[in-house]
This record gives C-alpha cells, sequence and structure tokens, in this order.
C-alpha cells in the first residue's frame, strides 16, 4: 500500500522541538533573528516570503523583512547585506531568490556572511558540505533529507535518481544523499532515455520545474517518490513535477503537492536560524 509522506505533520513537529529550543535559548538572553530581503514584486516570492515571516512569528523568533524595489542597483543591496552581517539581532539573512536580472546573485550571496548563510547558498558552505564538513545546508534538500529520515527509509546502497541539477536542490541533494551512501544519478535536460534512468531509482526525486514530467511507466514497483515542483498550471491548478494520479499507485512512499516537501523548505529555514543563533553562543 502506498504511504503519503506528510510533509505538514512532520514539520509542524520540527516547528513544535525548535519551539521549545528557541524558549530554552531566550532563558539566555538570545532570541534567533532572521532577516528576509525581497527585491521586487513577483507574487509567489511574497507568498513564500510571507510564509516564512508567519513560520518565525510562530516559534519565537525575532525577524525582519526587508521589501525593496525591483530597480534597486546592486551596490545598494550589497550595502544592506553589509548592515545585516554587522546586527547583532541577526543570526541569518535570506535573499529571496531569484533576484531582478540587472543584479548578479552569485555577487550578492557571496556578500553574506556565511554564518548568516541561512539558506546554505554561499560558496564556503557549499564547499564544506561537498567535502563533509559542519555547514549551513540548503533548506529543500535538507528537508528532503529529513523526512525520508522520519519515515525510517535508510540510504545506504539504495539507487537514487534525482531529475534536476539546480543550485538549490539537485546539487546539493547528490551531495547529502552520497554522504549517506546511496549510490546517486542526476538526470537533466540533456539525459538520453530519462525513463530508463529513473525506472532504476529506489529512490526518485523530481526537481525539474516541469509539470507532471515523471509518469506512472517511470517508476519502478515500490519506490520512494520525493515531488519537489511546484507548478501553477493555466487552469491555475497547482501541479508537482510528478503525475501523482499515474505514480501513486506503484510506489511505497510518495510526497503530495502541496504538504509535503515545501513545509519541510520551511522547517529547515527555522532549524538553520536555530543553529546559526546557537553557533554564536559557543563563540
Ligand atoms: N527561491 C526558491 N527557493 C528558494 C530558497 O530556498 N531560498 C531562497 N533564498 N530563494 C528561493
Amino acid at each position: 500500500m502506498t504511504r503519503i509522506m506528510d510533509g505538514n505533520k512532520v514539520s509542524q513537529d520540527i516547528r513544535g522541538e525548535i519551539k521549545e529550543k528557541t524558549a530554552q535559548l531566550k532563558g539566555k538572553g538570545i532570541i534567533p533573528g532572521l532577516a528576509v530581503v525581497l527585491v521586487g514584486d513577483d507574487p509567489a516570492s511574497q507568498i513564500y516570503v510571507k510564509r516564512k515571516e508567519n513560520a518565525c512569528h510562530e516559534v519565537g523568533f525575532y525577524s525582519r523583512e526587508y521589501k525593496i524595489p525591483a530597480e534597486t542597483h546592486e551596490k545598494d543591496l550589497l550595502n544592506l547585506i553589509g548592515v545585516l552581517n554587522a546586527d547583532q539581532k541577526i543570526h541569518g539573512i535570506l535573499v529571496q531568490l531569484p533576484l531582478p536580472s540587472h543584479i548578479n546573485s552569485s555577487l550578492i550571496i557571496e556578500a553574506i556572511d556565511p554564518q548568516k548563510d541561512v539558506d546554505g547558498f554561499h560558496p564556503v558552505n557549499v564547499g564544506r558540505l561537498l567535502t563533509g564538513q559542519p555547514c549551513q545546508m540548503a533548506c529543500t534538500p535538507k528537508g528532503i533529507m529529513v523526512l525520508l529520515e522520519r519515515y525510517g527509509i535508510s540510504l545506504a546502497g539504495k539507487e537514487a535518481v534525482i531529475v534536476g541539477r539546480s543550485n538549490i536542490v539537485g546539487k546539493p541533494l547528490f551531495l547529502m544523499l552520497l554522504a549517506q551512501n546511496a549510490t546517486v544519478t542526476v538526470c537533466h535536460t540533456k539525459t538520453k532515455d530519462l525513463a530508463e534512468v529513473t525506472c532504476r531509482a529506489d529512490i526518485l526525486i523530481a526537481a525539474a520545474g516541469k509539470a507532471e514530467i515523471v509518469r506512472g511507466d517511470m517508476v519502478r514497483e515500490g519506490a520512494v517518490v520525493i515531488d519537489v515542483g511546484i507548478n501553477r498550471l493555466d487552469n491555475g491548478k497547482l501541479a508537482g513535477d510528478v503525475s501523482f494520479a499515474e505514480v501513486s499507485p506503484h510506489c511505497a512512499f510518495i510526497t503530495p503537492v502541496p504538504g509535503g516537501v515545501g513545509p519541510m523548505t520551511i522547517a529547515m529555514l527555522l532549524h538553520n536560524t536555530l543553529k546559526a543563533a546557537e553557533a554564536g553562543l559557543e563563540a
């Protein structure tokens, strides 16, 4: 029988754990603080940022939001990052992506203090992940790893296939799965026979950003299927990268969209911010 992996439930459990730890930190005079920077008025980004803010309030974090115009100059955004790097109340800095095209995203990410890089996008954190050192890890792949762990899915020796090679999901997830001793394959737009590769997967992760690209005949019986996609269809409905109707009868576990990976991403952002605040305590 197929089991639905309930990201809402697991994320709620984790938020409860974070709320308790936050209360303990407050006793030591520290309130974890997150600054969220949104450049421009992309509707989807606005929704994501609002969710992140609400989650911060729910667990007792301090949060500050900077909504700045799309025309903002790169140097002004760099100045803001510099101010936030020096701000003692702020332990985590998140610049919502994508940024407007006149701003060099890499330059902005590299300006963030790696200790405050709660997105895990800074090259220092990416390098540490690659070499197996402690680091801040990207929230979506980390959320997937925690979801797999909480459902008792072991990874050592398993065939894991990722569809999508983004810096935000596919590439860091590759490293995290490898670190847990899975045999990992990453597919992309130039992969010759996608179905042939995906059918080998014990664990299949769809992070291509294409609605329902994974169909029923692309999944092995009894596989674990993780759907990272959130695609808005022409009819206004949300669809994942996986055809849930076709795929779910074949697999052992599957994440729904919405309510699967999405809530885990936010829970991991809170976790990374808490970690950054605790690191300040040790310093
Ligand atoms: N845009 C889409 N996903 C993310 C994310 O995880 N972090 C940031 N900063 N921007 C995003």
